[in-house]
């Protein structure tokens, strides 16, 4: 087993549904899950998953198909659901919001829905700091107002607000879980963090340095920021999953409702992080200043102590350096296999 404490974790009764297990979030948790012997069922569409991440049982449907999940829940009946399938595109959600709210609202009532029907109470749910929008005051605590300035942000806020209602009205029990930067790969190096197209920070300048990728764009180096630089809050993919166990837990000891950040509550601007990139890789990045990127904030540090309160969760992977480390022994891999395969 990974560095992943197991002692510390919650005894949890499966079997668990997990949708979207064959993301990137979503395989660290189901691959933690069976790591502590939960009986795990994945499902996930594959329309942005791997069906190289996947472990354990799997159904490869979509939440759309309302058949599929009466099946799906019939033949497994699963005990809770963490439900990670969305769509996670800030900038294609302004131009494509339907499918926002078509995949990430519409399809989570679907699966609430199947859950009702038949007797599944539990669900940990994926939400986002996209929920806050322009902080009015860093560190971002759970407190702070939720005014989403995206149509990604706003589904994900309806979300929140669906579990809300359905647990005051039918029981349900739910955490929501605001996640800040995701980023890092398993400690074992067999998942990480593959996304098509790659937007991401972290990915696209480890690209950079295996050459991959000719440089990376710095988009805008005039915030109000000591460097200048879009101030972010990394947070380890594998700390992430211990969390969604944690919150699972909370939820089967009988907790109804919670939402809490998920971040390491320190900020590393773009130009530290591609800093630790070369630091870490020992190769150089070709770096070009490029203007603003649209609907970037110029700091989004987590702040609130819901996490440590609630779940009993804090970071434990929290070192910049360990979490590029992780990641870049997991590319400088697929690059390496992607070579030889060629
Ligand atoms: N950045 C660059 N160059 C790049 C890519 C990113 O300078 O090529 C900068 C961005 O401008 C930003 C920082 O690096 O300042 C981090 O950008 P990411 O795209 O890696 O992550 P975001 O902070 O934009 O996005 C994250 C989550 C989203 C979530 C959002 C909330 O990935 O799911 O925070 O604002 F919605």
């Amino acid at each position: 087993m990974s560095s992943q404490n197991s002692s510390a974790m919650p005894a949890i009764t499966g079997p668990v549904l997990i949708t979207g297990g064959a993301g990137y979030i979503g395989s660290h948790t189901t691959r933690l899950l069976r790591q502590l012997k939960v009986p795990t069922v994945v499902l996930d569409n594959l329309s942005a998953g791997h069906q190289r991440f996947v472990q354990g049982p799997f159904e490869k449907a979509d939440l759309g198909d309302c058949a599929a999940l009466d099946r799906i829940f019939s033949t497994h009946k699963p005990k809770a659901v963490v439900h990670f399938a969305a769509k996670t595109y800030v900038g294609e959600s302004v131009t494509e919001p339907s499918k926002y709210y078509l995949e990430n609202v519409h399809f989570t009532w679907n699966l609430l829905e199947a859950m009702r029907a038949h007797g599944c109470r539990d669900i940990v749910f994926s939400s986002s700091c996209a929920t806050y929008g322009n902080p009015q005051r860093i560190p971002i605590d759970e407190a702070h107002p939720q005014l989403p300035i995206s149509p990604y942000g706003r589904t994900k806020l309806h979300m929140e607000h669906m579990l809300e209602d359905f647990s005051r009205a039918y029981g349900l029990r739910f955490a929501a879980l605001r996640y800040f930067n995701a980023a890092g790969a398993s400690q074992s190096g067999e998942l990480g963090e593959i996304h098509a197209p790659e937007t991401h920070l972290i990915p696209l300048v480890l690209f950079a340095a295996l050459g991959l990728r000719q440089k990376i764009s710095v988009f805008g180096n005039d915030y109000d920021t000591p460097d200048g630089t879009c101030i972010r809050d990394y947070v380890h993919v594998e700390d992430l999953a211990r969390a969604h166990v944690q919150a699972l837990g909370k939820l089967q000891d009988g907790i109804a409702r919670l939402a809490c950040n998920l971040g390491t509550g320190t900020g590393f601007s773009v130009l530290e992080v591609i800093d630790a990139c070369q630091r870490v890789s020992g190769r150089p990045v070709h770096v070009e200043i490029a203007p603003r990127r649209e609907g970037d904030p110029p700091r989004l540090i987590s702040g609130g102590s819901a996490a440590l309160d609630l779940l009993g969760w804090a970071p434990q992977r929290a070192r910049l350096d360990d979490i590029v480390g992780d990641a870049w022994r997991f590319h400088l891999a697929e690059a390496q296999s992607a070579k030889k395969s060629s």
